[in-house]
Parts: C-alpha cells; sequence; structure tokens
C-alpha cells in the first residue's frame, strides 16, 4: 500500500483502474504520460479526506452514488479547465465579420426571424459563452429586436457555478477588445471584471456531460472546442452525435482546429477544419435521418 506521505506516483495497474473510472464517466482518456499529474491532484483529494492511499480513494469513489459531489471533486482535478475570453481569434474575427452580419441582414430582410440560439458545449468556467454574447449584442442590433440566447455547459458543476458569477480576472480578459470590456463589463474593486447586466441577461449555464443527449430546443451555432482532443474516436462519437442532434439543420459548428473530428462527420460541409455546417436534414452519427 503506497501512503500519500512517501509522495509515490499511482502504481501503472492503479492509473488503469483510475483512467477507467474517468472514462466510462466523462470519456476522458489519461494516458501513462499523465501519471505525475494525476498522482499530484489526486494526493489533493486524499489530503482532503484524510485518506492514506490510493486505493481508499478509489474504493471511495466506487462507492459513493454517482451525484455525490465527491465525484465532482474528482473530475474536477483531472480535467483541464483552461480558458479565456476571445481565445482563438479567427474564430471570433468569423463570428463578428462573417456570421452575425449575415443573419442581421437575413433578419432584416425578413428571411429568418430576429433569434439567435448558441450553445458553449464544454464551457468551463463561461468565458467562451461570454465572448459569444459580447459579439451577438455587439453586431444584432438594435439588440432589443433581437431574441439572442447563450447557453454555457459543462461537466463540472465547480466550473459552472463559476461560470453563473459571469465575472473574469485580468488574465482572462486580457484578448477583450477595449470598447467590449466598457460596454459590457462593470471594473469591480478586487480589480475583476463583472458582466454588466445586459450581457448577463443573455446566458445561461448549466451543467451536462456531453456523452449523454441534451435536453432543449435546437442551436443555430455550437461551439465546442478544446475538449475533443481530450476524447477517444469512440467517444468522439458519442460527443458528436450528441451536438449533431442539437443542431438545427443549416446550423453551424464550430470546433477547434486541432479537435480531429473530419472523418467523423462526413456529412457535414467542412469550410475549414474548425467550421462546419449541418446537413439541411437531420443527421445521426451513422447517416442522415430521412
Ligand atoms: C479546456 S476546457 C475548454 C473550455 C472552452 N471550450 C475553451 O475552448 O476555452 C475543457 C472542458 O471540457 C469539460 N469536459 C470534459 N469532459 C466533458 C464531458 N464529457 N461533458 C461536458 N464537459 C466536459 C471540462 O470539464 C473542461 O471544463
Amino acid at each position: 500500500m503506497i501512503t500519500v506521505s512517501q509522495n509515490a506516483d499511482v502504481t501503472p495497474q492503479q492509473l488503469d483502474r483510475y483512467a477507467r473510472l474517468v472514462y466510462e464517466k466523462i470519456g476522458v482518456t489519461i494516458s501513462a504520460q499523465k501519471t505525475t499529474l494525476l498522482s499530484n491532484r489526486l494526493r489533493r483529494r486524499l489530503r482532503a479526506l484524510n485518506l492514506d492511499c490510493y486505493d481508499a480513494y478509489y474504493e471511495l469513489l466506487r462507492k459513493v452514488a454517482a451525484d455525490d459531489p465527491e465525484w465532482d471533486e474528482f473530475l474536477n482535478e483531472v480535467t483541464t479547465h483552461e480558458t479565456y475570453l476571445f481565445r482563438d481569434e479567427t474564430h471570433w474575427n468569423w463570428l463578428r465579420n462573417v456570421y452575425l452580419p449575415q443573419i442581421l441582414l437575413e433578419g432584416r430582410a425578413g428571411r429568418r426571424p430576429k433569434s439567435l440560439r448558441v450553445w458553449s458545449a464544454a464551457c468551463s468556467t463561461g468565458d467562451e459563452a461570454t465572448s459569444i454574447a459580447c459579439c451577438a449584442a455587439d453586431r444584432l442590433t438594435p439588440m432589443n429586436e433581437w431574441k439572442i440566447e447563450v447557453f454555457g455547459s459543462d461537466v463540472g458543476a465547480g466550473a459552472v457555478a463559476q461560470a453563473r458569477k459571469l465575472t473574469f480576472g485580468e488574465r482572462a480578459m486580457r484578448l477583450v477588445p477595449a470598447d467590449h470590456k466598457r460596454r459590457f463589463f462593470d471594473r469591480l474593486t478586487d480589480g475583476t471584471h463583472a458582466a454588466k447586466p445586459m450581457l448577463r441577461e443573455l446566458v445561461r449555464f448549466e451543467t451536462h456531460n456531453l456523452l449523454y443527449p441534451l435536453k432543449q430546443p435546437a442551436f443555430d451555432l455550437i461551439f465546442l472546442k478544446n475538449v475533443l482532443i481530450y476524447f477517444d474516436v469512440a467517444s468522439k462519437r458519442k460527443v458528436l452525435e450528441t451536438v449533431r442532434r442539437a443542431l438545427k439543420p443549416g446550423g453551424m459548428l464550430v470546433t477547434g482546429a486541432a479537435e480531429g473530428v473530419a472523418e467523423l462527420i462526413k456529412d457535414m460541409e467542412s469550410t475549414s477544419g474548425w467550421l462546419h455546417r449541418s446537413p439541411m436534414r437531420a443527421a445521426t452519427a451513422s447517416g442522415v435521418r430521412t
């Protein structure tokens, strides 16, 4: 039995067992290269729970109910939450300068309802959803004529709780254009930036595991970035099934450039490695539904 005080890493067998737990729960894969990282993170939970070995924590996770808060603590330690506003400039240039002006024109011409529903899937602490809301508020004018809904979701309850605060530190805000900072955020005395009420009205956050269907009306646009990189092909397929079912026919999906989805969404029209249009008829992973 390995005690925490020895600061030893998990054994390959322990790594395997923990990796299986994570994979079954959220689809994320953990490789042997992550041994030290995983061990360091697990030791934090062992200390918090006053447990003296990795096996004891593993047994605890196996015994507690699926909705026990310890699961969230555990998954929070083993997932990556890195995010910041206006991450990946190309995507925001497309949203601001191509997509939103186009739907604005269509809306004004009466060719589409003046409404926009966007999902920031795996939103972590809400930075991506907030960036989307900034762009929509900036471009879809007059805003009171538009119904804008930005929905952010993440499997992590802690991340979602933080997202709901809609408050961001200097580092997360570093790429926000100066005029957006002025118009959409208030600077608090502790130096953080809190979204103004006009932005808060547009966004909503909930927990959701991407391996399972989302029970929501369909979206015009879905952002699914920097999450599939942690999944194997089988889990990617499940997530893409969830996401494609949530997209309106003809809706747009924005993925990270390195997400490795091209082979899995062949029936979608991909104009680049990261921008994909859903077919005009609803699709499933196995083909187009009639
Ligand atoms: C690196 S963050 C990406 C944040 C944001 N999309 C971005 O690009 O800046 C990855 C997030 O995916 C979430 N995640 C991992 N597996 C998930 C799953 N099965 N369902 C929903 N979210 C998941 C993690 O909790 C984490 O917050």
